[in-house]
């Protein structure tokens, strides 16, 4: 083993370490977190320097303590900085960890993923995207998490609160070595404030989706899902319009917001598409970033040098995504008095936490606001407010003119609505769908299709491009006899896996996602594992999935807002789907109150399942699987969702055992005669 091995799994298996490590500088290079308001009371304030001390011996509280004050002063949290560690943070190969039990290497291998600086929007604040969405609350939760990591069997479990490792338990081996909560607080203390509250005690975390369950991936799961959505969204288009050809999209432009976290994908996902895209963002070292990564094609700092410049790339059916570093109300309001024809229009600033840092209002610069939101907060939501109300005025001009708006999951419409803009019809409904309603949740979600997605923990390329081709072979197979309702599903699938090698979308791990159903998803993870067992896969291959998804979560606004039997506000379809995968063969579960559009808006849960080529990954894969799809279609049937009715029925067909409770259609004329 060499020498940087070696420290490297030394400073792992030391966990905290019995000498304070020397302080670290904060390094302006980073992207950091905003500060967070100043929310806790005195005696609050107590609480969580002590809270923070329990991690360490006493012998050292005198020095920490006085530290760990500055902290929650300057940055409203206790991130503990001094105790990140001194190795570079990236995925290893997975035999390069420490470890008795090689599902939790990989479970390492998909923290240090994730906290990788290609990847994690705040790295040092252990944020990975969505400007709060945390892994880990501090560094002392992190180095305790991979020391247990390290040292555990396959007969412990490990339990995590909120970041906070509570310790191993003894469980068995089917059992999964991880269970993670993020933010599960009693219902009534569930508003934004709360997480503020119990976030700087060291209490709780917002885990948002994939960030507290250690399966994110960078944008490239995104891409995928935005890609799809843009796509149909354009279909839709042209389908209103006429057009004999609804995949000639060629000139369309699609105008959004945010190259953050996850929305650095959509610029991709335009080009991808096709389009010509435009996308704001406030943050020039975001919008920086995502050029360099050959994410966006183009930076404009001018509005009026970018507006002869898409009057150009629209003439000309260019394909190139350009970015306006600026704010997106100046640049909506641009675009309505130029009478741009936009065709479709998003937004993904980070609106489900408009607060604390995830939406900039107009007319004032990003420090401005930083600053607004830690000294005057009650001001700064006036901002937003009155921001929002600009921004809503300023689509609906655009939408009057054709433009096809679509809410891109981040409570754009909810928290306009909220602030007062006008975004709501006459009978209180949105204006505006959101992307689930029109597309995601009918086309998709329905019938079974979700995030499904994996990384090669051998981190070779080509173990990558094997997996590949082993879906696209698979995929193909499944389409040559699917029915009508799924074959344009299968068939947008099937060309995203032949290009997604040729699009270079990998960021940090050897990753990669495509939408599945039940069927696909199983095959494709068993050809997988024959592979790892033959030895033509090279390393152990963990299969997961974003919390978007058809059974992962209960989001009303959302991923169940195509829900309209009364359902949507019920979070019965999470809680189950994450017990019933810990129970078949999941490597670790979650279960998050937030993620997406907020604290308090919504429970989504997912999990992580290593496989091994070994016959009770065969044996997990296909109970676990089988579940993870089936009880959202079974739930999304009983909503009467005709989709996932047919997908429902299709699977009982195929699976004697499955026997599902199927609604009888009532007749809403003998209602209304009742009534
Ligand atoms: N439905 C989905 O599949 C889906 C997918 C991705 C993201 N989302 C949601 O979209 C949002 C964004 O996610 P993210 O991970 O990219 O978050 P992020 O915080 O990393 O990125 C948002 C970006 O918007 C920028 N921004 C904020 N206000 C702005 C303004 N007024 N003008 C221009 N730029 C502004 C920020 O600087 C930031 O870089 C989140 O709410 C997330 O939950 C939903």
């Amino acid at each position: 083993m060499d020498k940087t091995m070696n420290a490297f799994q030394e400073e792992i298996l030391a966990g905290i370490p019995a000498e304070l490590p020397e302080a670290k500088a904060y390094d302006p290079t980073i992207n950091h977190a905003p500060k967070r308001k100043d929310i806790l009371t005195p005696e609050q304030k107590v609480l969580a320097l002590k809270n923070a001390l329990r991690y360490f011996p006493k012998r050292h509280h005198a020095a920490l303590a006085k530290e760990f004050a500055e902290e929650l002063r300057t940055y409203g949290r206790i991130y503990m900085y001094r105790f990140r560690p001194s190795y570079e943070m990236y995925a290893r190969p997975v035999e390069e960890y420490p470890a008795k039990s090689r599902q939790a290497a990989g479970i390492m291998a998909m923290i240090q993923n994730n906290l990788d600086p290609r990847v994690a929007q705040h790295p040092h604040e252990l944020i990975i995207y969505g400007g709060n969405g945390a892994i880990f609350q501090n560094w002392a939760q992190y180095r305790l998490v991979m020391q247990y990591l390290a040292t555990m069997t396959d007969e412990q479990t490990l339990v995590m609160y909120s970041g906070h490792p509570l310790g191993l338990f003894p469980s068995h081996k089917d059992a999964p070595r991880v269970i993670v909560t993020n933010g599960m607080v009693i219902p009534n203390y569930s508003k934004p404030d709360d997480w503020e509250r119990m976030n700087a005690m060291g209490v709780s975390q917002y885990g948002q989706m994939t960030a507290g369950s250690y399966m994110y991936i960078g944008p490239q799961g995104i891409v995928h899902g935005t890609t799809i959505t843009v796509m149909n969204a354009a279909r839709k288009q042209l389908r209103k319009r006429g057009a004999a050809n609804t995949d000639d999209r060629g000139g369309l432009l699609f105008v959004t917001a945010g190259l953050g976290g996850m929305s650095g994908a959509q610029p991709k996902a335009g080009n991808i598409a096709g389009v010509v895209s435009v996308t704001a963002e406030i943050n020039p070292k975001a919008a920086e970033k995502r050029f360099e990564q050959g994410w966006v094609d183009e930076l404009h700092r001018d509005l009026d040098e970018l507006i002869p410049r898409i009057r150009k790339a629209v003439a000309g059916k260019e394909v190139v995504s350009l970015a306006y570093v600026g704010n997106v109300v100046d640049l909506w309001e641009r675009l309505a008095d130029e009478d741009i024809h936009v065709d479709l229009g998003s937004d993904q600033t980070s609106l489900h936490n408009p607060w604390a840092g995830g939406y900039y209002p107009v007319g004032y610069s990003l420090e401005e606001s930083k600053r607004m939101m830690a000294d005057a907060p009650e001001k700064f939501k006036d901002a937003v407010q009155s921001s929002l109300r600009r921004h809503v005025d300023a689509i609906n001009r655009l939408t009057e003119k054709g433009m096809y708006f679509f809410d891109y999951g981040n409570a754009f419409l909810l928290e306009s609505s909220r602030a007062g803009a006008d975004i709501l019809l006459p009978d209180g409904r949105f204006r505006y769908p959101s992307y689930v309603q029109d597309i995601m949740g009918p086309m998709y979600f329905d019938y079974g299709f979700g995030p499904f997605r994996w990384v090669c923990l051998s981190e070779k390329p080509e173990d990558l491009e094997l997996t590949d081709r082993l879906a696209m072979q698979v995929l193909g197979e499944i389409a040559a006899s699917a029915p009508e309702e799924i074959a344009g599903q299968m068939r947008d699938n099937i060309r995203w896996i032949d290009e997604a090698g040729r699009n270079h979308l990998v960021v940090g791990s050897q990753a990669r996602i495509l939408y599945a159903d039940c069927e696909g998803r199983t095959k494709i993870a068993l050809a997988f594992n024959e592979a790892i067992r033959d030895g033509r896969l090279k390393g152990p291959v963990v299969l997961g999935r974003d919390h978007h998804d058809v059974s992962g979560t209960d989001s009303p606004f959302r991923e169940t807002s195509n829900i309209y039997d009364g359902s949507q506000f019920c979070a019965d379809m999470a809680i189950q789907n994450v017990i019933g995968d810990g129970f078949r063969g999941a490597t670790w579960v979650s279960i998050h109150n937030g993620g997406g559009v907020g604290w308090g808006e919504v429970i989504n849960g997912g999990f992580g399942m290593v496989i091994d080529g070994s016959e009770d990954s065969a044996r997990h894969i296909r109970e676990m699987l089988f579940w993870d799809v089936n009880n959202g279609i079974a739930r999304r049937s009983w909503a009467r969702n005709e989709g996932a009715r047919f997908a429902i029925e299709r699977e009982m067909e195929r699976t004697p055992s499955l026997r599902v409770t199927l609604p009888n259609i009532a007749d809403e004329e003998l209602i209304k005669s009742v009534l």
